[in-house]
């Protein structure tokens, strides 16, 4: 109860004070200091303990194990929060049962031209241009092989963003970052392969089921030992999501996400006039909501057996983290509910989600994994 009501407390910090100040300056701004400041926390270890006494998730009903890893949550950072592994140390201390590193390419990218990152508070979304700014695979390799990760680290794998790459060199692009990580050995980690980033350059696809056979299919000479997650989009037909789905099921692909980015201006989460403001980018947060539960549960129908899934798209609350779940994900993951709602966010979803499995008569989440779809 006392840690309901500090959660409870940070909260209204968080959102009448933080956040109203925040808001006002550029988002880009806010989230490099942010990194920063975390980045720092993360090295200092009386801080960092202190959160953790408040934060980090004690429930034993809400720890599974999933492909011989521990995930003491199933709520995790989503990729595109922390390009360069700088919170790594801090995001456990939250509550955090894993955190996604990148999407890093093989060659490094400076970035979409601006604005890369904006907000939609109407529409609880965010709107994202960053097309994989980051330092590229052998630097963010060699970093996270020097590091050891109390929580598992997905490291998100995409194409390099350059115009210039077809489509089969972007698959030699692809592999090669593999290759890379591959060699740096690093710890307590698994992969999660981006086949949707919708902010790209070039005319690469690998939405046709025979382009993705064949990068998958190229992928599989690498003998990759850890898990790979496909990072799959949310604004394609059930149809192609399906065939999609069918290709990764013959190849070494353990898990799905659901999914990327909404591209669709006109979804009706999103309010018009805010989405009209920006003439570049693709939408989070609530944008996602809709589709990508719907994708979870039909993947969950189909390939349960196959995939676990992982859902990802507008998850605000304990509820909503719950819904996901018993459509069908096994995990879940999160980075626009986290900044219109605080980062005490992940800790209040821990306590809510165990609190809901005692309601409703589950021993562990992984008995209320689907339990949601007839
Ligand atoms: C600032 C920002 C950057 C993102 N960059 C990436 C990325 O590099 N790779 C990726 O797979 N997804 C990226 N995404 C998509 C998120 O991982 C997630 O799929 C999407 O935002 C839906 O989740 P949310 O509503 O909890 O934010 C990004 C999202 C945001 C908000």
């Amino acid at each position: 109860m006392a840690r309901k009501f500090i959660l409870f407390l940070f909260e209204i910090l968080y959102k009448f004070i933080f956040k109203q100040i925040a808001f006002r300056i550029d988002a880009e701004v806010v989230h490099n200091s942010i990194t920063g400041v975390g980045e720092f926390l993360g090295k200092v270890g009386l801080l960092e303990k202190i959160f953790a006494a408040v934060l980090s998730n004690k429930d034993k009903n809400i720890s599974q194990k999933i492909l011989g890893i521990k995930f003491y949550s199933p709520i995790g950072l989503s990729a595109g929060f922390d390009y360069e592994a700088r919170l790594t140390q801090i995001t456990p201390t939250l509550g955090f049962g894993f955190h996604s590193v990148g999407t890093i390419t093989n060659n490094s990218y400076e970035g979409n031209p601006k604005p890369m990152l904006g907000r939609l508070p109407k529409s609880k979304s965010l709107m994202v241009n960053k097309g994989f700014k980051n330092t590229g695979a052998r630097a963010i390799s060699t970093k996270l092989k020097r590091m050891m990760f109390d929580i598992p680290v997905g490291i998100s794998v995409g194409r390099t963003n350059n115009p210039n790459l077809g489509q089969a060199e972007s698959v030699r692009d692809v592999v090669s970052a593999f290759k890379i990580f591959e060699s740096a050995k690093v710890s307590n980690s698994y992969y999660e392969l981006n086949i949707s980033c919708p902010n790209l350059s070039g005319n690469v696809t690998f939405y046709e089921p025979k382009k993705l056979d064949l990068l998958l299919e190229t992928l599989d000479k690498v003998k990759v030992k850890k898990p790979i997650f496909l990072k799959m989009p949310i604004t394609k037909s059930n149809q192609l999501t399906l065939a999609l789905l069918n290709v990764a099921s013959k190849h070494k692909i353990a898990g799905v996400i659901f999914g990327n980015l909404q591209t669709n201006r006109n979804d009706p989460a999103l309010d018009k006039k805010e989405a009209k403001k920006f003439k570049v980018g693709n939408f989070s947060g609530k944008a996602t909501w809709q589709r990508s539960n719907e994708l979870i549960e039909l993947a969950y129908r189909n390939f349960k057996d196959r995939f676990v899934i992982v859902g990802c798209g507008g998850v605000f609350s304990a509820e909503d983290a719950y819904i996901k779940i018993k459509k069908g994900a096994q995990l879940v993951e999160l980075i626009t509910g986290m900044i219109f709602v605080g980062p005490q966010l992940i800790a209040q979803i821990n306590l809510g989600l165990s609190d809901r499995l005692k309601t409703d008569g589950f021993k562990n989440i992984s008995e209320a994994v689907g339990a949601g779809v007839v």
